[in-house]
Formats: C-alpha cells, structure tokens, sequence
C-alpha cells in the first residue's frame, strides 16, 4: 500500500510515517499542499492522510484539485476539533472519512484499510470497464452460414469447459475470431486474453515471452520480466500458429498444461499459474507428427477439444453478407454497389484464401472503383473481369494497395501489417515477393 502523508506538523508526520512503515506500507511524507500535490500528480497514491489546515494550499484546495484531476487516491481527513465544519465539507467534496486528532494508530489502520479497499474495488472496476469496451470491440462475425452456425455453437459449448480447445482451418478462415469468442464466451472472460503468434517469433523469444525471465538470465535481461503465462493466470492463453512450435519448448509446454507450473528462465522459485489454453494452427499436425516436428503427446493434450472452420469454397452463403460487413466498415463505401453478376462472380469463386483474401478483394475493388456500380470487369482478373481489358490483376491491385498503406503509414511495417490485417511477416514476403527491397 502507498500512502502519503500531508501534514505541516513534524511530529505528526514523522511519528505516523515510522508506524504505517513498520506495518509495511510504502509511506512518502509532505509538510504542505503544495509538495503534497505535487507528488501525488507524479506517483500513485492508494491512501492520503491530509491535514486540513497547512499553509499555503489548504487540505481542502488539494481535495479539491485532486477530484478536478481525476485522482484515484482514497483520502482521509485528519483534523482538530475546532475545523469539524471543514471535515464535514471535506467528505462532500468526495473524501473516504476523516478523524479527528488527536487520535490513537490503532484507530487509524483500519480506516486506512478499508480506504484501501475501495480503492482496489475503483480500480478493478476501471479496468473491468475498460476490458467490456474493448470485448465489445471485437469484431463483429459473420455466420449466415449454416455450418458456421454450427460452429459458433460447438464454440460456445466448448467454453464452457476448462480444457484446451484446438481450432483448426485452413489460412485466413477466421480462426482469431473464434479463439477470442470462446474466450468471451467462458467463466475467464473478465481476466485477460494473452495472445502469442508463435510463428511469428523466434524461438528464443518465445520462449522468453512465454516463461518470463529473471534479471540476469541471458545478454540483455537488464530487469526481470514475467511470462505470458502469468499474465494469464486465470485467463486465457491462445497460441496462435501452435504448428510451429520449435519442438524443444514443445516439450517445456507440456509440463505447464499438464501440471500449471513452470520456471522464469534464469529463475529458481516455481511458478504456478491457472491458464486456459486455446491453439489454433492452419497446418495438419497429424502430419507434423509423422516428419516428427510434433510432439504427438503435446498434440493429445491441447487437442482435448477442437473447433474446426470450414473453408469459405464450403459456405458460399457467408460471401454476400461478408461483402456487406466490409462495405459497413467504411462510410466511404456506402454509395457503392455490386451489380448481381458481380456478385455473383465473387461468390463462385474458390476463394483459397478465404475469409481474409474476400475482404482484401472487396476492399481494394471498393477503394479503386471510380464507378458507384461495380460490374464484373471492375474485380480482379481471375474474377472473371476481362484480363488486358483494363482490368487489373490481382497481384498489381495487392501491391498497389499494399504500397499505399505503407506510405500512410510512414514506411512503419509494422503499422502497415496491422493497418492489412496481416502479420508483419506475411507483409515482409510479400514486400520482397514484389521485389521491394526490405
Ligand atoms: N466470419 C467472419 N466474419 C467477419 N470477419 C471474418 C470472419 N472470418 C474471418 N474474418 C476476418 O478475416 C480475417 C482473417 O481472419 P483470422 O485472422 O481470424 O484468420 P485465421 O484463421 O487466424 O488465419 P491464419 O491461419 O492465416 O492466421 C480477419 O480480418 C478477420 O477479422
Ligand atoms: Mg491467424
């Protein structure tokens, strides 16, 4: 617990900063408002022990600035009997309690106590509010689709368990999405969602982000750093491309998801964490097992229950309505529209990247469209627009997109992977697939 302690009088200040100290309180004292307010707007205070009569700025103008600012500090109020009027001012203006002097600690420590209390409970209910908002940020998924209906359910009812969920399906078929419904959907959902790409990483760094570390324990541990894994400790972690796991921490992961404990590397005392694991891979794992880049028994245990997506050739229902989705994403887009053959091109198609290839399509097509009406000579190539014709390929239309939102986003890759919806790595290939030099 943080406490400060605001009065003018030495002997005050001095005698409760030794007691709150010797009950293992982090204690900084002020001798007016001022320095008072001028700490408290530099660290966080859980507690403040505020003298109402100080020169200078009066405990009650620091109540009141502190309340202007949005300080989260639990006040209370010390005061001597002839300023009573004050205190009771002092709670209108938001103070927790106040006491009267003089008074005896053991008085005092549970009014601190209980300050301390609400302020936790103020807190966590911030960072409860916060979480909501950004769950209901999610984006939204769409399933007219039959069997993705029935996806969205199996989801659901897998959350409700603890066990690991293994989704699988081909790339970009919306595996993220429902890793995070099954989080939002389970007992964990208000404690945190943890998401490590585990092809994305290499392999020592997954295995540091993961486990966490100890001051000291390689080159450029200059401070002690906690895993993943704890950071999810009674939430959710989902690992994300799990097929590409380097086999050695294969075997580290194990032992967490068998038993809950693990070391920070460098570390000595065992960690002992609660952690609900989701993985998702687009890779066939059974055949990883066979070339022996998978541990079959690692294979068993996060595979205890599965999701499995349909690729998107299997749910031409969800393409019209997909479009749709991506049409809402920009008020730009709202004039324009698919003529029905059009449509109907778009949703024949095979689709082999799924889901991400039709919003990167429909979004590049809506963006270059001079035209409100887009007709099947608008769309790519191998759509069905006529090729040479003025239509555009494909490839052309990704790199000149790709090479706009790179400048939008200042020549920062990682911006840009974002801003497109793939990973930097993906970008990275792609940059030096169209021969842009990295
Ligand atoms: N049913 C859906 N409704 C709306 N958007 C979707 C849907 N499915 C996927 N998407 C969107 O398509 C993109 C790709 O989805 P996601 O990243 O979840 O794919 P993935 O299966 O994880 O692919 P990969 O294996 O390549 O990582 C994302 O932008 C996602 O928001
Ligand atoms: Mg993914």
């Amino acid at each position: 617990m943080r406490i400060l302690i605001a009065d003018d009088e030495k002997n005050i200040r001095e005698l409760l900063r030794d007691e709150l100290a010797a009950r293992g309180s982090l204690v900084a004292v002020a001798e007016n408002g001022l320095s008072a307010l001028a700490l408290l707007e530099n660290e966080e205070f859980d507690v403040l022990l505020l003298d109402l009569n100080m020169p200078g700025l009066a405990g009650l103008e620091v109540l009141k600035k502190l309340k202007e600012q949005d300080i989260p500090t639990e006040v209370i109020i010390l005061t001597a009997h002839a300023t009573v009027l004050n205190a009771v001012e002092a709670m209108k203006l938001g103070a927790y309690d106040y006491l009267m002097k003089p008074f005896k600690i053991v008085e005092l420590t549970p009014v601190i106590e209980r300050a301390y209390e609400k302020k936790k409970l103020r807190t966590e209910n911030l960072l409860l509010k916060t979480q909501i908002k950004k769950q209901s940020e999610v984006r939204t998924l769409i399933a007219e689709s039959v069997v993705m209906r029935e996806v969205i359910e199996r989801s659901k009812k897998v959350a409700q368990s603890d066990f690991p969920v293994l989704i699988t399906g081909e790339s970009g078929t919306g595996k993220e999405l429902i890793a995070r419904i099954i989080h939002n959907a389970s007992a964990r959902a208000d404690r945190s969602y943890v998401v490590i790409n585990c092809g994305a990483l290499p392999e020592t760094m997954i295995e540091s982000e993961l486990f966490g570390y100890e001051k000291g324990a390689f080159t450029g541990a200059q401070a002690k750093k906690p895993g993943l894994l704890e950071i999810a400790h009674e939430g959710t972690l989902f690992l994300d491309e799990i097929g590409d796991m380097p086999l050695s921490l294969q075997v580290k992961l194990l032992r967490v998801i068998e038993t809950g404990n693990f070391y920070r590397l460098g570390g000595t005392r065992e960690q002992q964490v609660s952690v609900r694991i989701i993985s998702a891979t687009n890779k066939n794992l059974k055949s990883g097992i066979e070339q022996g880049a998978f541990r079959e028994d690692l294979y068993y245990r996060i595979s205890a229950l599965t999701v499995h997506l349909p690729p998107l050739r299997e749910r031409k229902e969800d393409i019209v309505p997909l479009i749709e989705h991506c049409k809402r994403s920009n008020p730009a887009f709202k004039q324009k529209q698919f003529s029905s053959d059009a449509l109907k091109l778009l949703s024949s198609h095979s689709w082999p990247g799924n889901v991400r290839e039709l919003q990167n399509v429909v979004h590049h097509v809506l963006l270059l469209s001079v035209h409100d009406r887009i007709e099947p000579a608008d769309l790519p190539g191998d759509l069905g627009g006529q090729p040479g014709s003025g239509s555009i390929r494909l490839d052309d239309l990704e790199r000149e997109h790709i090479l706009r939102v790179l400048k939008q986003a200042a020549g920062d890759r990682n911006k840009a992977a974002e801003a497109l919806g793939v990973h930097p790595r993906t970008l990275m290939r792609k940059l030096a697939g169209y021969g842009i030099a990295s």
